[in-house]
């Protein structure tokens, strides 16, 4: 196996870290280049960084200086993994694309773009074909941005994506969420606004949500130009809860057709495997969705089972019918693993055996 170079870009924040940790232990690819802002540059990453994982910091890592987030600092990278504040995303990843290094980001900015996949790992990969698009449309080699999902949907689709492939299109679902506070980053919300206390407003979240479901449930046109989004309605609720790792939601579900029943749902989300599977990638969870059945009626929970797969798998509980749509379910994901940094890297080991890195 070669073994290629990789960058980090916003390397010292949240999902920067869990990049770190994850990118460690990684068979096919290798840390060679960090960057954040100016704050950074220049310095050895371990005074650079406010480290907050509970694994240590790598040692090679701690003593790398940090860069600036300068393509041209980046060159001997076959990727970059992105992990930047969205107020400077924008400019840096489209500099990087444009230098004709791939781009796999955790930001929001290019997600509504209509050449730029929105890719869940454990969903929706065969968007990757659009790639071809984004780079006939620049005229780039190399180059191109994919992006991954806000860290609540990937939660939320994963399941979604199992029960459309088995029982058709879903025609409304509503979610509310319970999500962790790594999810607003570092420092991110004070502790006397979290501790002790629920924050019923999380900026911009449901809005997320509620469209790029529909993106990534969605399909591509079929010259390859594009993507169709779902019909599906979504209605989200989103809440900031005092733990740690895990975005929990509370799921409704409304089927287009006739709706299955809880055995039929449960068999469906257990016996779902994905590209990412069938292409032997070495982050894909073996089984996507673990399911809880009546006898774990209290699961999943984030301090249990947000680890399953190593956070690449989602959890999956309480399915139960629901007297206003069909059927109702509890759901769980890693936020900065399948929710940020995990997406990332499975989106480009997929990528690789796609022959498009
Ligand atoms: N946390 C999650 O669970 C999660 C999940 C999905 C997506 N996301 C998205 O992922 C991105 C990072 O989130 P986070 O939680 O890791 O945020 P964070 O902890 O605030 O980290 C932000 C990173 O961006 C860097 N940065 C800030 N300004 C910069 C500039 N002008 N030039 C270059 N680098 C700059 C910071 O570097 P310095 O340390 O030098 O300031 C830091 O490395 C955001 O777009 C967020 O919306 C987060």
């Amino acid at each position: 196996m070669v073994v290629k170079k990789v960058g980090i870009l916003g390397a010292t924040g949240t999902v920067g870290q869990r990049f770190i940790t994850l990118l460690d232990e990684h068979p096919e690819f290798e840390i060679a280049v960090l960057g954040a802002s100016a704050r950074s540059s220049g310095k050895k990453y371990e005074d650079a960084a406010r480290w907050k994982q509970s694994k240590a910091m790598p040692e090679k890592v701690a003593k790398m200086i940090v860069s600036e987030c300068d393509p041209k600092l980046f060159s001997e990278c076959s990727i970059v993994f992105s992990g930047l504040d969205a107020e400077f995303a924008g400019e840096i990843e489209k500099n990087f694309r444009a230098a004709n290094i791939p781009v796999l980001s955790n930001a929001k900015n290019y997600r509504r773009d209509p050449v730029v996949p929105l890719i869940v790992p454990t969903v929706n990969t065969e968007h990757f074909d659009v790639v071809k698009k984004q780079q006939e449309q620049l005229g780039l080699q190399r180059g191109f941005i994919v992006t991954n999902s806000n860290c609540s949907t990937a939660g939320v689709v994963v399941p979604l994506k199992a029960m459309q492939d088995a029982f058709g299109p879903i025609e409304k679902v509503t979610v509310t969420t319970m999500q962790a506070i790594s999810g607003a980053g570092y420092p991110g919300v004070s502790s006397l606004d979290i501790l002790d206390n629920v924050v019923p407003f999380i900026g911009g979240e449901e809005e997320k949500i509620e469209w790029e479901v529909r993106k990534i449930l969605g399909s591509t046109n079929e010259d390859l130009s594009g993507f169709k989004l779902t019909d599906t309605v979504v209605s989200a609720q989103c809440n900031r809860v005092p733990v740690l790792d895990g975005h929990t939601s509370c799921v409704a579900v409304k089927f287009a057709g006739k709706a299955p029943s809880v055995e039929e749902i449960k068999k469906a989300l257990v016996n779902y495997r994905c590209e990412a599977n069938k292409l032997g990638c070495f982050s894909a969870p073996k089984q996507p969705i673990h399911v809880f059945d009546e006898k774990n009626p209290d699961r999943p929970q984030p301090r249990l089972d947000r680890e399953a797969e190593r956070g690449y798998a989602v959890s999956v509980g309480r399915i139960r019918p629901d007297s206003i749509f069909d059927i109702k379910f509890v759901s769980l994901v890693h936020n900065t693993v399948l929710g940020a940094a995990g997406a990332g890297i499975l989106n480009a080991e997929v990528a690789v055996k796609k022959g498009l890195i």
